[in-house]
């Protein structure tokens, strides 16, 4: 039997619409490599404040650029976890790019074009075999414009603040319903109104707003798109 055409699926769209949850899931089905795009804005995020590069609320952005060759990053497969992990330097830093102070300065390192032309370039370098499903905001309008498949996720505010409010509180975070709505809006605000590559759905992505699915619901309306484009390819 002949191996089916490989695609390439982008999955945009605002954050805490479960993105990083239906690509994972997508890419375990139908056995393609899964790569988070905001755990590398995470990381190198994490990075400037542990090099104090963020001090009261300011990031000195020149400080970060300088050190940009300093920062490596790599994802290596977790067996047991069934997806990768994110590595900055050689130390596996899944368990600390999550948190809020973290969340809270993502979209301003992610402002900044120097990052973002380091991360997308190592994006791209990771498609040669296609067979992928990336996730982020910019895939299908930057990093991948030619993706056969291009989802663009969407939910109300209010949705997407439960959603991370439950998930951290589940995760024993001691945090309230209002600062992570808060951090969602404001994220929301940076990542469509920077100068570049700004949240906008592609024009030939799928639009799917899942205010009022559960996440099994999502992923069943997105492998109806899933298969029709393998089926045509
Ligand atoms: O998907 P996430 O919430 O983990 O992403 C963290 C931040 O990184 C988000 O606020 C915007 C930024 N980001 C980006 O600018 N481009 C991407 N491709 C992925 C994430």
């Amino acid at each position: 039997m002949t191996e089916p055409n490989k695609i390439i699926i982008a999955i945009d769209g605002y954050s805490s619409t479960g993105k990083s949850t239906l690509a994972k899931h997508l890419a375990k089905e139908i056995g393609y490599v899964y790569v988070d795009t905001g755990a590398m804005y995470r990381a190198v995020a994490y990075h400037a404040m542990n090099q104090g590069f963020i001090k009261d609320n300011a990031l000195n952005k020149q400080a970060l650029i300088s050190d940009l060759s300093n920062i490596n990053l790599r994802f290596e497969y977790n067996t047991a976890l069934g997806y990768a992990e994110i590595f900055l330097n050689d130390e596996n830093v899944e368990g600390f790019i999550r948190s809020i102070e973290v969340s809270n300065k993502v979209s301003q390192v992610a402002s900044i074009s120097e990052v973002r032309e380091k991360l997308v370039e190592q994006q791209q370098k990771m498609s040669l075999n296609k067979g992928i499903v990336m996730d982020g905001r910019d895939i299908g309008t930057v990093v991948f414009p030619d993706a056969e498949l291009k989802l663009f996720m969407t939910a109300s505010a209010e949705k997407r603040a439960h959603r991370r409010f439950k998930e951290m509180t589940d995760n024993g975070v001691d945090i309230s319903y209002e600062s992570v709505l808060e951090n969602v809006t404001s994220r929301d605000h940076l990542d469509t109104t920077r100068a570049d590559s700004p949240l906008v759905k592609a024009g030939d992505a799928i639009e799917i707003d899942n205010s009022d699915m559960t996440v099994d619901q999502t992923y069943a309306e997105a492998m109806k798109y899933v298969n029709k484009k393998i089926g045509e390819v």
